[in-house]
Parts: structure tokens; C-alpha cells; sequence
């Protein structure tokens, strides 16, 4: 199969929340465990989201981690009273006649846990952190409750100096993604007095690995006009795969050693829209069922 398609998309799960997610969502609620609960709504928000960004941005690479957005916002709604706070978390697909405030912080510091301390075959970090002017105070029930579900990191900050305050977090940014991320802040201008900071770091180890030696320049295609020529991987084995009947398009699963796997969805060619509009909790429960070893 040669994979030399327009366009990809790809989607990174724990592999032990996607098989709960697509179970009977009535199951006796005392044998889930709370961070499960909330895979539904986080699945939910996130394809709201991509759509939303992918509209707002035609053309454009977008790349996310819904769950970074999800778990900032929630705990931001820590810090709101009232009809803000409710529409955070509606915002967020939370529906809090069915699920408890309660519930959602302790899904969310499960969640947070979980990748915190996941396997010792990958390197996960997670974190949120809370840049905040000197000149200001947090109050203590938001500093107790974010700390505790979130592992919030408050770091005081001088905004006045604004080149001195953006050295700070991307210092602080760059650490923490091992160098990934630098300059994040670097042209931006701001009065801000608060940021607040969600950082992911992700390095899986394939559990069928790559050869390097198989590596060789391939043509990509980005758009209909413009190809590149880029270092593509190779292997050959029985991976998991699906050619969609419903939906134009493909599908790879493929895993990482401990319980991450990726999915990359291929679109036939032009189709990126069609199946973008359709990806939604049906369409992930349908497809994780439907592969098949190939
Ligand atoms: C929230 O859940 C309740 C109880 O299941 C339901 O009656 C209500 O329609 C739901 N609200 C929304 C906005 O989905
Ligand atoms: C991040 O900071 C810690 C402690 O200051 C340091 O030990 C570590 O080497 C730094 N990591 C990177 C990637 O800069
Ligand atoms: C195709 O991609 C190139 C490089 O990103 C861009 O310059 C060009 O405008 C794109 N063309 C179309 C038709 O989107
Ligand atoms: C994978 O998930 C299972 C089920 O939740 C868990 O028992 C196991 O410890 C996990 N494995 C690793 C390597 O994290």
C-alpha cells in the first residue's frame, strides 16, 4: 500500500480510554473509573474544535491537543462563579445535570495523573502552569483546588517588563517540552497580568519500530499545486488498516509499546472536508471496531 495521499489527519489515544469510550455507555458507573467518564464529552469537544479551527483557518496545518485545551479550561472554571462558570464547562460538552462539577475536576486530575506517571516506555509530560503578575493575588480556595486536581504551577511574573515576563515562560515552555517549543512568545506584544500555560510532551517508542535504514526521500503532496520531497518512513508488517465503506477514506492504527496507539486517517483525494465533517463518536466507535489486522 503506498501512502502517498493529498492529505492526513492523525488522532493519539490511550488505547484503554478509547475501548471504554466505545462500550455501553450505561454500565454501572461504579466499576469506571472517573477520567473514563469523561472521554465521551473530551472526544465530542475535540472534533467540535478541530472543525471550528480547520473553518477558521483553510489551508492551514492545525494541530491541537484537545485534552490540553479541555483540562485548562476546566480548571479555569475553578476561578469562575456562576453562569461563567457553568458555560465553561458547557463549553467544554459537559452536561452538568448528568455530571457533577466534583466529578469533572476528579476525571480531569485522574486524566492528569494517569499521563503524568504513564509507562516507563514513553516519555509523557503534562502540566499546567500560571504566570501571574506580581503585583497580584490568587485566592486560596483556587490555589488549594487547582494545585490539587490540576498540579497547577503558580510562578510570579513581571508583566511591566514584558521582554523579561516572555524570557520567563519560554524559558519555562522550552524546558519543559524538551526543547521543542521555543520562543513561543516571541513577537507578541501584551498587556496581559495573567497566562496560563498547558504544555504536552510525547515520545513513544513504535511497537513494530521503523528501520532507519528503510528511510528514503518520497514525494508528499500538500496540496494540489505544491509537492515536496521529504524523508518517509518505511516497513512492512501486518499492521491494523480499514478502507472505510461509509467514508472516503483509509485508516492506520498503529500502536506504541504500553497502552498509546495512533490513528492516521487518510482521506481519498479531495474528500478531506467530507470526512472531517463526519468524524464525531459514532464514526471513531465504528472505525476502532472495524479495523482489521492487514
Ligand atoms: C442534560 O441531561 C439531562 C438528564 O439526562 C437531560 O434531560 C438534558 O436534556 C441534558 N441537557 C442537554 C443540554 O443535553
Ligand atoms: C529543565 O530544568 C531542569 C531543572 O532546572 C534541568 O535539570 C533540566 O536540564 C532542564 N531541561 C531542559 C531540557 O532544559
Ligand atoms: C499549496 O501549498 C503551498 C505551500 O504551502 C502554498 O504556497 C499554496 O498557496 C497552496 N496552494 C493552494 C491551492 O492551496
Ligand atoms: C495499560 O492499561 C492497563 C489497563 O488499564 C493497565 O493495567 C496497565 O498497567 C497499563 N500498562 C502500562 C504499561 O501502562
Amino acid at each position: 500500500m503506498l501512502l502517498s495521499l493529498c492529505t492526513c489527519f492523525l488522532w493519539l489515544s490511550t488505547r484503554d480510554l478509547w475501548t471504554v469510550q466505545a462500550q455501553d455507555p450505561d454500565t454501572d458507573v461504579s466499576t469506571r473509573s472517573p477520567h473514563r467518564d469523561l472521554a465521551p464529552n473530551n472526544v465530542d469537544f475535540a472534533f467540535t474544535l478541530y472543525r471550528h479551527l480547520v473553518a477558521s483557518a483553510p489551508g492551514e496545518n492545525v494541530f491541537i491537543s484537545p485534552l490540553s485545551i479541555s483540562m485548562a479550561l476546566a480548571m479555569l472554571s475553578l476561578g469562575a462563579r456562576g453562569y461563567t462558570r457553568a458555560q465553561l464547562l458547557q463549553g467544554l460538552g459537559f452536561n452538568l445535570t448528568k455530571t457533577s462539577e466534583a466529578e469533572i475536576h476528579q476525571g480531569f486530575q485522574h486524566l492528569h495523573h494517569i499521563h503524568k506517571e504513564s509507562d516507563a516506555t514513553l516519555e509523557m509530560a503534562m502540566g499546567n502552569a500560571l504566570f501571574l503578575d506580581r503585583s497580584l493575588e490568587l485566592l486560596g480556595s483556587f490555589s488549594a483546588d487547582s494545585k490539587h486536581y490540576y498540579g497547577l504551577e503558580v510562578l510570579a511574573t513581571d508583566f511591566e517588563d514584558w521582554a523579561g515576563a516572555s524570557r520567563q515562560i519560554n524559558e519555562y515552555i522550552e524546558n519543559k517540552t524538551h526543547g521543542k517549543i521555543v520562543n513561543l512568545f516571541s513577537k507578541m506584544d501584551s498587556s496581559a497580568t495573567l497566562i496560563l500555560v498547558n504544555y504536552i510532551f510525547f515520545k513513544g517508542t513504535w511497537a513494530q519500530p521503523f528501520d532507519p535504514e528503510s528511510t528514503r526521500e518520497e514525494n508528499f503532496y500538500v496540496n494540489e499545486s505544491t509537492v515536496v520531497t521529504v524523508p518517509t518512513m518505511f516497513q512492512s508488517s501486518p499492521i491494523k488498516y480499514l478502507k472505510d465503506r461509509v467514508l472516503p477514506c483509509q485508516l492506520v492504527q498503529l500502536d506504541y509499546t504500553g497502552n498509546e496507539t495512533v490513528f492516521f486517517i487518510l482521506p481519498d483525494e479531495g474528500k478531506m472536508d467530507t470526512v472531517i465533517a463526519a468524524l464525531s463518536r459514532d464514526t471513531i466507535r465504528r472505525w476502532s471496531e472495524s479495523l482489521t489486522i492487514r
